[in-house]
């Protein structure tokens, strides 16, 4: 599956979800789906990744999902959150996949408009954590482009990087390595990236918050 093309169609997209074999957006006929609640026990494994010391966990959300996760990890953790919020926030319409001449379909189409402005890029004492977990949606395959400004605009020497996304159906592919790239200079240690469906119960990210082993 070529994520990155810029131009998917509805039809594209649908098709890349329906791919997964689950229920989305009301596109696929196939039977066997499985519900978005179902989905998510299978994705929520823990994993064995080695998170140490002060926790941060830095999310960008537009509808929620993503924020909701963020806020059950960081209480699980007694982390301190950070959002990354967008100067210009997303509207209902902005995020119309339906609608190519919405501003995220403009922005999916033409790379070179996904660049977007930060209310602020840097948490208060960045420095100051040890481990950073970084929580975003998938757009169209891959992290929602908001995250891309604090990946790039932030040193993670000698940081882990535990990346998490939610999505309806699609995998999180290769988000988190997408934007491990972005990082400037040392990016530090990230981990395999983590997904959950987008309505993931805070039962599931405390299991997997669990399997962290930061200490
Ligand atoms: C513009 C846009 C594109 C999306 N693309 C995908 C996608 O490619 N695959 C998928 O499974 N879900 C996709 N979704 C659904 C979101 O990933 C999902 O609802 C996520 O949980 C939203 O997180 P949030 O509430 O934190 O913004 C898309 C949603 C929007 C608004």
């Amino acid at each position: 599956m070529e994520t990155k093309t810029a131009g998917m169609t509805r039809k594209d997209f649908l098709a890349m979800l329906c791919g997964t074999g689950a229920v989305v957006l009301g596109g696929c006929a196939q039977s066997g789906e499985t519900s978005g609640a179902a989905s998510a026990s299978s994705s929520a494994a823990t994993t064995a990744t080695q998170a140490k010391g002060t926790v941060l966990v830095a999310y960008f959300s537009a509808t929620g999902n993503t924020r909701r996760v963020a806020q059950a990890a960081a209480t699980a953790l007694g982390a301190d959150l950070f959002e990354i919020a967008p100067v210009s926030p997303y509207s209902d319409d902005d995020l119309n996949y339906d609608d190519d001449s919405s501003r995220a379909s403009q922005e999916y189409a033409d790379e070179s408009k996904r660049s977007v402005e930060l209310t602020q890029v840097t948490p208060d004492g960045f420095a100051s954590y040890d481990t950073v977990l970084l929580g975003y949606p998938i757009w169209w395959g891959i992290a929602a482009w908001p995250t891309n400004g604090f990946v790039a605009g932030n040193d993670f020497a000698g940081k882990t990087v535990v990346p998490f996304c939610t999505s309806i159906s699609s995998p999180v592919g290769e988000s988190a390595t997408g934007l491990e790239s972005l990082a400037s200079g040392d990016a530090g240690a990230w981990a395999e990236g983590q997904r959950f469906d987008s309505g993931v119960s805070d039962d599931e990210v405390r299991s997997w918050v669990s399997g962290l082993a930061i200490g």
